[in-house]
């Protein structure tokens, strides 16, 4: 496993389109484990293949971090949680719920920067697993925000680009800035 560079914006490889992936192999798998060590690196927790500058239809995702975060979380001698990794290949919402919901994103592709989007509270999705296995099912709360977040990046979509124009582009200049200082340190 390889820990990869993560694109920030605004790296225009973010605004491809992916593609669809033809058959769950080796060469995926080994594709997904980078990314899961990538995001696991950051920390972070979801990642697209886009990301890294792959465009194939490829999200990892581990929802454990957050919660562990969020949560009561001592001075790290509390028993972390046992990581819970979640792979989808060519990721899809066949239906979402009226009810939308806000959430405060972030991305690791917009480092430092955080907003409230309102996004279906539930979704049911189909993709193919680690094994290339057909799973269909709903997802709610942090896991419905974070699939149709990632599922966002397949499509060359970012959260800021449902923000105001104004707050976008400050956005993407606090991310230039951040960037820069960590190349100075
Ligand atoms: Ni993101």
């Amino acid at each position: 496993m390889t820990i990869r560079p993560i694109l920030t914006v605004p790296n225009p490889v973010l605004k491809q389109v992916s593609k669809p992936v033809a058959e769950v192999t080796d060469e995926t798998r080994a594709l997904m484990d980078d990314m899961l060590e990538t995001m696991y690196d950051a920390p972070g927790i979801g990642l697209a293949a886009i990301q890294i500058g792959v465009p194939l239809n490829v999200i990892v995702m581990d929802l454990v971090k957050d919660k562990d975060e969020s949560e009561d979380n001592d001075r790290g001698d509390e028993k972390t949680p046992e990581p819970n990794p979640k792979f989808f290949v060519n990721p899809e919402i066949l239906e979402a719920v009226d009810e939308l919901r806000p959430y405060e994103e972030g991305c690791l592709s917009i480092p430092e920067v955080y907003d409230e989007i309102e996004r279906p509270n539930r979704v049911k999705i189909r993709y193919l697993d680690y094994h290339g296995k057909e799973v269909v099912e709903w997802a709610e709360g942090i896991y419905a925000v974070c699939i149709q977040h990632e599922m966002d990046h397949l499509k060359g979509v970012l959260f800021i680009d449902y923000l105001s124009r104004l707050k976008r582009s400050r956005a993407v200049k606090k991310v230039q800035k951040f960037e820069k200082s960590k190349d100075v340190a």
